[in-house]
């Protein structure tokens, strides 16, 4: 069961959430929503020493292309930060396949995290798990390369499995053009991917725009 928080401003309530649970492991997500969640959250000065930084999807680029989401946590959220391990998910092998395969062997060895951040497509995307991608229905891997003609860079992604096993999902959603989908994805309808997620606890923190028709 998830639970839903209409707030003023995601990113500030976003940092809020961060503060306060005090994650000792949080994956990172992209996009323009996280970007300014990352910025809220740096504004807070968190204390980085025990956390361990993974990243939930990636585009395979390089981290200083300006798509990559590694890229983008470094500059806005970890510049000057020495988190306890920053584990990069665009440099975990030389080819996504090799990436996603060390990748899911680290989480696995790791075990569960405590906060997975993801945000939310128009299309009800969450990750880089896309509707109607075969990505949806892998069970057996935690990390997975994937991609497909309609959105730019190959992906490197969480499986549904791999979201699960965190003990806390915040998916961050702000303004009217996600309205439809976050509305679909609280309505359960399980062709928008991140209806399927689930977790030890599902936090929404969405605004108005998002929330209201
Ligand atoms: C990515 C993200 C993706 C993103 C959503 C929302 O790599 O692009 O992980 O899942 O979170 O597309 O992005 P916006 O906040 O920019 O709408």
């Amino acid at each position: 069961m998830a639970t839903v928080c209409e707030v003023g401003s995601v990113p500030e309530a976003f940092a809020d959430l961060v503060v306060q649970r005090a994650p000792r492991s949080i994956a990172l997500s992209g996009g323009g929503t996280a970007t300014d969640c990352y910025r809220a959250l740096r504004a807070r000065t968190p204390d980085w020493s025990g956390v361990e930084v993974f990243f939930g999807d990636e585009r395979s680029v390089p981290v200083d292309h300006p798509d990559s989401n590694e890229g983008m946590a470094r500059r806005v959220l970890l510049e000057g930060a020495i988190p306890a391990a920053i584990h990069s998910l665009a440099t975990a092998g030389t080819t996504p396949e090799a990436a996603a395969l060390a990748y899911d062997g680290l989480l696995c060895g790791y075990g569960p995290l405590d906060l997975v951040h993801l945000g939310l497509g128009p299309d009800g995307h969450t990750a880089s798990l896309f509707p109607g991608s075969p990505a949806l229905e892998v069970s057996d891997r935690l990390v997975i390369a994937t991609g497909d003609d309609l959105h730019r860079h190959p992906r490197l992604t969480f499986t549904f499995p791999a979201i699960a096993s965190a003990r806390l999902v915040v998916f961050t959603v702000a303004g009217t053009e996600k309205r439809d989908a976050l509305a679909g994805v609280l309505a359960g309808d399980v062709a928008l991917p991140a209806a399927r997620v689930r977790a030890g606890e599902v936090v929404f923190l969405a605004d108005a725009a998002a929330l209201r028709a």
